[in-house]
């Protein structure tokens, strides 16, 4: 078996990780879990710092990433737009070149995947994409990890996103999928439909995992599925699409008569968060029986200590 070393590395997008890699990171995070359950923290993150620079809102990535790296003896700090220049007085390259300085590694939420490129390239340190316009890497980690826990495997599982099919949650389930060999169908209007780029490398992915890869305007297409999945229509820093998404999307909604359609009873109806309830997702699903968000947002925290152990500790 080769032996698999992620130390020194960012991840700023999956399709930078081979599908072992990934594996791997999903099994460390399992054990993480378990000592976590257990009581077993140890201080593994003793003596390092993490930059954690936020242009955009965040409670589960933030809380995951500080609580992981804090209980394990690191020094997170927060740092928002409001606090330190990003590509504002200074450039950033010279923010990104000081940090690098400073911190043992940097997580980077906001708009554009370039900056998360260039705070990698310049600082020297591992930078963790903690969501950006394009990308959500760590969700979508979570994600995979909470459907290995239902279902004792990922490959061959079919997994149906419904919603809004370009957004950074659904490039990123995409990859992960077409990564590891779970089935993907991604329910969106034509309107929202990923881009052709990203379902050009998607298309040679597939076809090593064996992944079938879907994209439809379909509804019906939900029968057979093992998890539901949706996200909010509106993500940050669009708000003003409002009135088109919630035209679009509207007949998406995932309701229980949606869950029914899988014909499924085992099915399990996830969701990254933060919900609109009433919008994506009736409250009756995601409170109910077959949701297994919380678990899932409990899972952000897990697989992202795993990420950092991967890549910060030799
Ligand atoms: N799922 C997720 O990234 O949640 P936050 O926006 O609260 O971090
Ligand atoms: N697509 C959403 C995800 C939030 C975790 C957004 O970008 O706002």
């Amino acid at each position: 078996m080769v032996s698999i070393s992620l130390f020194g590395r960012s991840l700023l997008t999956l399709l930078d990780f081979s599908p072992e890699e990934i594996q791997y990171l999903l099994k460390l995070a399992n054990k993480v879990k378990t000592e976590a359950h257990k009581g077993k923290i140890k201080q593994r993150f003793k003596g390092k710092t993490l930059a954690m620079l936020f242009e955009k809102r965040s409670t589960r990535t933030r809380c995951s990433f500080e609580t992981a790296f804090g209980e394990e003896g690191g020094h997170p700090v927060f740092l928002s737009t409001a606090d330190i220049q990003l590509g504002g007085k200074e450039s950033l390259e010279d923010t990104a070149r000081v940090l690098g300085r400073m911190f043992d590694a940097i997580q980077f939420r906001g708009f554009k995947q370039e900056t998360a490129q260039i705070l990698a390239k310049y600082s020297g340190v591992p930078v963790y994409n903690g969501l950006t316009d394009l990308y959500h890497p760590t969700q979508a980690l979570a994600d995979l990890l909470t459907l290995e826990e239902n279902f004792g495997t990922v490959k061959g599982k079919v997994l149906c996103y419904v919603g809004d099919g370009r957004n950074n949650v659904a490039r990123s389930l995409m990859i992960i999928c077409a990564k590891l060999g779970t089935h993907f169908t991604v329910i969106t209007p034509p309107e929202l439909n990923p881009d052709d780029e990203l379902r050009g490398k998607i298309t040679s992915l597939a076809k090593e995992s064996g992944a079938v890869i879907k994209v439809t305007p379909d509804i019906g297409e939900v029968k057979g599925a093992d998890a539901l999945y949706t996200d909010v229509w509106i993500s940050m820093g669009e708000e003003e699409k409002k009135e088109e998404r919630l035209r679009l999307l509207s007949p998406y909604q995932v309701n229980q008569k949606m869950m029914d359609m899988t014909n499924k009873k085992e099915s399990i109806f996830l969701h990254c968060l933060p919900a609109v309830k009433g919008e994506e997702v009736t409250a009756d699903v995601i409170d109910g029986k077959q949701s297994k968000a919380w678990d899932q947002a409990e899972n952000r925290k897990h697989t992202i200590k795993a990420v950092m152990l991967a890549t910060l500790i030799k």
